[in-house]
């Protein structure tokens, strides 16, 4: 058979990898693919991304099912054109998937159906935001309504950084229409870790653990990014925890959109904020996998992902039990030069080592030039090391960094510190 996944990212990368090693495939498409899934024999890059065409092409391929890996084309609606065609897919639909691409869509729902989240307001008015943001005090957390390609949201520590993102996004317009309304809510401390599960309409499969290291540094200094590294499991979610994240988040989430007539389907991601005293909070949700958690978490995978996927959209994931490798796998991303502000292009790739037993590189922000692998986009690599502890695993991931290079590459050294510590 042959299978669509939609994007271009690691996470695609991941899930077309793990898709092809199935014995029941002819081909995995990636639709546009990247340097990395152009290199794999398993794997064809597909040049298209208009969800219309791409609804045509599965129809006169046919294509068994799509995977859509990113947000923007499950809240274009994709899921809803290939419905209405006939054709299989794996995601939320339009309506669905305002779980991402609404913050006040997330937060009324959230309210509505008592899940833990910090307390908010929404405003559209710079006026009423601002008066709202003195009369709560720092530190406060700022948010464009919209999607804005993880860039929307201000952690302010101090008034002054609240205020200037009220300005930024309500008088400037620098999102546009996203952030013509605001989230102002409330800061949350603790730990971080991303809780993700596939969800049929009714049954619910939880995947494995992970956690993302968001800032640019090392030691979580410099800016936030869309993710520098994770790995999986995320020792903080113990199974007690586990339990509860279940019971009191993720299914009043998936029962209360049924029962706002909005059933969900496709991958659910929950972004938890964990207390010291170790209550989760939810931060956000995603309507997808998260990237790059989904490198290190497809690479413990053992199950045979197309019948996970088949039994997804046959709505029978009740059938079905996820086989997890037990050792950790931990993913390092490496970044160009000048990422997340203004990421350089065309450096040439060179080094990165054959997939074997004990690690394995997925490509982002790659393209392949004649026979040449260069640098695209601003996550350009993820390296995975797998381990039968999260230093033997870091250890694995790192050596095969070290062989990469490219120029004005960035990446931490300090991937999996939070599980290292414990
Ligand atoms: P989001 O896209 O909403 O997950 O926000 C991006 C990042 O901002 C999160 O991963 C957190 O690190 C941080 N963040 C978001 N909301 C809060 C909050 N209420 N309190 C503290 N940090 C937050
Ligand atoms: N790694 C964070 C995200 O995918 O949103």
């Amino acid at each position: 058979m042959k299978i669509l996944v939609v994007g271009s990212g690691g996470r695609e990368h991941a899930l077309a990898w793990k898709l092809a090693q199935s014995n029941r495939i002819q081909m995995v498409l990636v639709a546009p693919g990247n340097g990395g899934t152009a290199l794999d024999p398993r794997l064809q890059n597909l040049d298209i991304t208009d969800p219309e065409q791409l609804a045509d092409y599965a129809h006169k391929e046919q294509i068994a099912l799509t995977v859509v890996g990113p947000e923007a084309p499950l809240a274009a609606g994709i899921v809803d054109i290939f419905r209405e065609r006939g054709l299989k897919i794996f995601g939320p639909t339009r309506r669905a998937a305002q779980l991402e691409s609404s913050k006040d869509f997330a937060k009324a729902f959230m309210e509505r159906h008592g899940i833990p989240t910090a307390r908010y307001q929404t405003f559209s008015d710079a006026a009423a935001a601002h008066s709202y943001i003195d009369e709560q005090g720092a530190p406060i957390v700022v948010k464009a309504d919209g999607l804005a390609a993880g860039k929307g949201v201000v952690v302010a520590m101090t008034l002054e950084e609240a205020h200037g993102a009220i300005d930024m996004m309500l008088s400037d317009n620098r999102f546009g229409d996203a952030g013509a309304r605001v989230v102002v809510e409330e800061f949350l401390d603790g730990e971080e870790a991303s809780f993700i599960v596939m969800v049929d309409g009714k049954n619910i499969l939880p995947l494995a653990t992970s956690q993302d290291h968001k800032r640019l540094m090392d030691h979580d200094q410099g800016p936030n990014t869309g993710g520098m590294g994770a790995y999986s499991p995320a020792p903080i979610v113990t199974p007690q925890l586990h339990a509860r994240v279940m019971r009191e988040i993720i299914q009043p989430t998936i029962q209360g959109m049924a029962k706002d007539g909005i059933p969900y389907t496709g991958f659910l991601y929950a972004g938890l904020m964990i207390d010291a005293e170790g209550n989760p909070k939810t931060l956000e949700f995603n309507c997808r996998m998260g990237d790059p958690e989904t490198q290190p978490i497809m690479a413990r995978l053992k199950t045979d992902l197309v019948s996970v996927m088949e039994h997804a959209v046959n709505n029978t994931m009740n059938e079905i039990e996820l086989e997890w490798d037990r050792r950790t796998a931990l993913g390092v991303v490496m970044a160009a030069g000048g990422y997340p502000d203004d990421p350089k292009k065309g450096a040439v790739i060179t080094g990165i080592p054959a997939e074997n037993e004990d690690s394995m590189t997925f490509h982002a922000g790659s393209v392949l030039e004649q026979d040449e692998l260069k640098v695209s986009g601003g996550r350009v690599l993820c390296v995975v090391g797998l381990g039968d502890s999260v230093r033997v695993a870091q250890k694995h991931a790192y050596d095969a960094v070290d062989q990469i290079s490219f120029d004005g590459m960035q990446f931490r050294r300090d991937i999996g510190w939070r599980a290292l510590k414990r």
